[in-house]
């Protein structure tokens, strides 16, 4: 039988990264979800297509997302094309945070997120993965951090790529996201009633996993 992990939280709270590593160290494939929505927004960018409900749903059908899993982490394809880089870029994030709010778009990937859950162990992140896609995970973790401590680290993350940008305009971003996210009527982000709350304000990179990696460990150690 599969395992599943659910980790949620607001943008920039450390999910994928912190995820990732502990996964590596588990065993356990790592699922970003939050990609799936950044490679819809790319194929909406990428076509001219109004980012609304009316315009999006009718070119569902022509969005083809494939993930692979090679040495380096979770690959993603959209239309055969690895879209792994250009998904990261600032208007596709925009992009993901307005197409995310579209039920259609929410219905097609949460498909393939449990298509994937029910075929592999993971680590699975996202907003809604312990209240809406998988509300069975084995284990659920909620992870967040003030909205100065994540511009912080997403302001220093752009800079070390060398990408220009304004602190204020990262908190804006962040709080842009954090609202579109929580205030989406369908499956919104929300921590689920059995979820544990962790809070990685004050944590570095390297606590947090380690806090993670040991919860998770020691849950699964006692369901063996
Ligand atoms: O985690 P991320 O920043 O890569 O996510 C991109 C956008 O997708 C973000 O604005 C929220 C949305 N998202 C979502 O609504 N549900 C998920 N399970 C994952 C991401």
């Amino acid at each position: 039988m599969s395992i599943k992990i659910a980790i949620d939280g607001p943008a920039g709270a450390g999910k994928s990264s912190i995820s990732k590593e502990v996964a590596k160290r588990l065993g356990l494939v790592y699922v970003d979800t939050g990609a799936m929505y950044r490679a819809c927004g790319v194929y909406a960018l990428e076509n001219g297509i109004e980012i609304t409900d009316e315009e999006i749903t009718p070119h569902l059908d022509k969005i083809n997302i494939d993930i692979s899993y090679e040495e380096d982490g979770q690959h993603i394809f959209l239309n055969g094309v690895d879209v792994s880089k250009r998904i990261r870029e600032p208007d596709a994030t925009i992009a993901s945070s307005k197409i995310a709010v579209i039920p259609s778009v929410r219905l097609k990937l949460v498909e393939l997120q449990r298509k994937i859950a029910n075929e592999k162990s993971v680590i699975m992140d996202g907003r809604d993965i312990g209240t809406y896609v998988l509300p069975d995970a084995d284990f659920k973790i909620f992870l967040t951090a003030s909205v100065a401590e994540r511009a912080k680290r997403r302001y220093l993350e752009m800079k070390q790529k060398g990408m220009q940008c304004e602190i204020s305009k990262v908190i804006e971003d962040i709080e842009f996201r954090d609202k579109n996210d929580s205030e989406r009527e369908f499956a919104p982000l929300r921590q689920a009633e059995d979820a544990i709350l962790v809070d990685t304000s004050e944590l570095s990179y390297e606590e947090s996993c380690d806090v993670l990696y040991s919860m998770v460990k020691e849950k699964l150690d006692t369901e063996r």
